[in-house]
């Protein structure tokens, strides 16, 4: 644990002093679960949402895209649901009087269960070798069963609760497992309460006329209200779907694990119009197009999981999340949800417009059904950047670190270094930046020896290093070293451009899925 806590703790700190993100005004002490991306993690940040954006509207003849208002007519979120129902069971330790989300606290308690069993899972896997069998395992050693019947009967209890908005129940379960204060040990428990997660603004000048209105807390309303209006004037024909990306915002109490869950986060969502019994088809289809999405982008098919969900959304008739191995654990990266007719109907209800769609095969109108995909843009740059960030220790002994991005989504594709600052070698190196700029993001760097210069590069991910020498005086060659491998090749500037976009381009990478 100390280690993964470590691994997390230099994750956090190579992400600042490498230029990817800062506290939000940090120099007034920074702002609780608020972060701003700097020069580096834009740029990254940037090329995840262009990778989702391509996969995900250009390279679908009926999604198409928007770009909604943040704020919107507050009755938006009475007919969502959100002003009723956008809650989070909070509980008080009354010693420690720190806040807990009650569903949390059982959720880690369930968590340990499950990673008992997966221990002695392991321990047999070692004693049996190839002729182990996980599935007969699982389902015949008394312990891994008592392990993992626990867990579920917790979570099918919690879900049961929740669902019912029995919160007596939720505080009596956590006093049956004897769940304590995670910070103190203490187990003296207020009872558990409901907390909505909107932030509240106004509109207007005057305190009289103001309007109270809410920051979005995600960005799938906007789409809803304009379901019509995409529908009607770009001539989509059901199924199709509707994506944006944006920001949304939720008064986070248990704001943690660093750009994991903040205050004000950046969505990546597709709705996707069916025809009303043909919901559960395509939940299955965007739950795996949207995995295949994510192992496109090569950091290990053993990173992901799917979690279908006991407790379901108040809109949802089945729902699921794409897990990610971070380094605290699992944990949701994108939700794919079967959202029903719930928005689009409830919306026709409190505006009293018809929001349904001409079938003209069959000559009728119906209100069409939604299947979602929901994923947080600082998730997947936790998640990748996370992954990538790697400790190796090279032949000589000595170590180097190096963020091992997929080179599609790296914030700079090639540094070119001048060997010496004479010469003519920066002149020459300028002009490889001034024709590979028109295609790539890059950089030029004459500070220091190469060799820093080259380990600089690696911790921030760049998979090209392009080092101007003597030789290309002479010959119009340079030499081209890889990220990975350090291994360097000689080639002529030409080539250079056709070397890096086989390496980077979104076509290569996404024809992957
Ligand atoms: N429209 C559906 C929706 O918003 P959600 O599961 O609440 O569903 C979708 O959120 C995704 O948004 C999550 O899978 C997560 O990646 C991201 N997300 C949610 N809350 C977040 C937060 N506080 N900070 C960062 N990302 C968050």
């Amino acid at each position: 644990m100390a280690k993964q806590e470590d691994l997390f703790k230099n994750v956090v700190s190579h992400a600042k002093e490498y230029g990817f993100i800062f506290p939000s005004s940090e120099i007034y002490d920074g702002l609780s679960a608020v972060y701003d991306y700097a020069q580096n993690g834009v740029e990254l940040k940037k090329n995840i949402r262009e990778y989702w954006w391509k996969a995900m509207v250009q390279m679908h003849e009926n999604i198409v895209g928007l770009d909604a208002a943040i704020l919107m007519h507050p009755t938006t979120w009475k007919a969502s649901g959100h002003v009723d129902a956008f809650n989070d069971p909070l509980i008080d330790n009354k010693d420690s009087k720190k806040r807990y989300r009650a569903d949390v606290l059982i959720e880690d308690y369930a968590e340990k269960l499950n990673l008992k069993a997966k221990k002695e899972i392991e321990k047999a896997r070692e004693r049996f070798g190839a002729s182990f069998d996980e599935e007969q395992y699982k389902t015949t050693n008394p312990r891994v069963m008592e392990y993992l019947s626990k867990e579920r009967e917790i979570l099918e209890r919690m879900g049961r609760s929740l669902g019912s908005g029995d919160l007596e129940d939720v505080k009596n379960l956590i006093e049956e497992l004897e769940i304590a204060d995670p910070e103190t040990g203490s187990r003296n428990w207020t009872d558990v309460k409901q907390f909505n997660l909107m932030f509240g603004t106004k509109l207007g000048a005057s305190a009289e006329n103001a309007m109270d209105l809410y920051l979005r807390p995600e960005t799938a309303q906007g789409i809803f209200v304009n379901f019509l209006n995409v529908q009607k004037t770009g001539r989509m024909k059901v199924p199709f779907g509707i994506a944006q990306t944006g920001k949304a915002f939720r008064n986070e109490i248990v704001a943690r694990q660093f750009i994991f869950r903040m205050r004000e986060f950046e969505q990546m969502e597709m709705q996707f119009f069916v025809k009303p019994g043909e919901e559960m088809k395509w939940y299955e289809y965007w739950k795996e197009t949207r995995l295949n999405w994510h192992l496109s982008l090569g950091l290990g098919r053993q990173n992901y999981r799917f979690h279908d969900h006991e407790k379901l959304a108040h809109y949802a008739n089945a729902a699921a999340d794409i897990e990610f191995n971070f380094p605290f654990g699992f944990k949701e990266l994108e939700g794919i949800h079967s959202r029903t007719d719930f928005d689009l109907k409830a919306h026709e209800q409190y505006s009293g417009k018809k929001l349904q769609y001409f079938d003209t095969e069959t000559n009728s109108n119906y209100v069409p059904y939604v299947v979602e995909t929901s994923v947080g843009l600082d998730r997947m740059f936790l998640a990748v950047f996370a992954t990538s960030l790697q400790e190796e220790t090279l032949e000589d002994g000595s170590t180097r670190t190096v963020l091992r991005l997929p080179s599609v989504l790296a914030p700079t594709k090639a540094a070119v270094l001048p060997l010496v600052k004479k010469d003519g070698l920066p002149e020459v190196a300028q002009k490889i930046i001034e024709d590979l700029k028109w295609d790539f993001n890059v950089a030029y760097d004459e500070k220091d020896a190469v060799g820093r210069r080259y380990r600089r590069q690696d911790a921030l991910g760049t998979p090209f290093c392009i080092t101007v020498d003597h030789q290309t005086l002479e010959d119009d060659t340079v030499t081209i070293r890889h990220r990975d491998s350090m291994a360097q090749d000689r080639v002529k500037i030409s080539d250079l451009r056709q070397i890096i976009n086989d390496e980077v381009s979104v076509r290569n990478w996404l024809m992957k899925m």
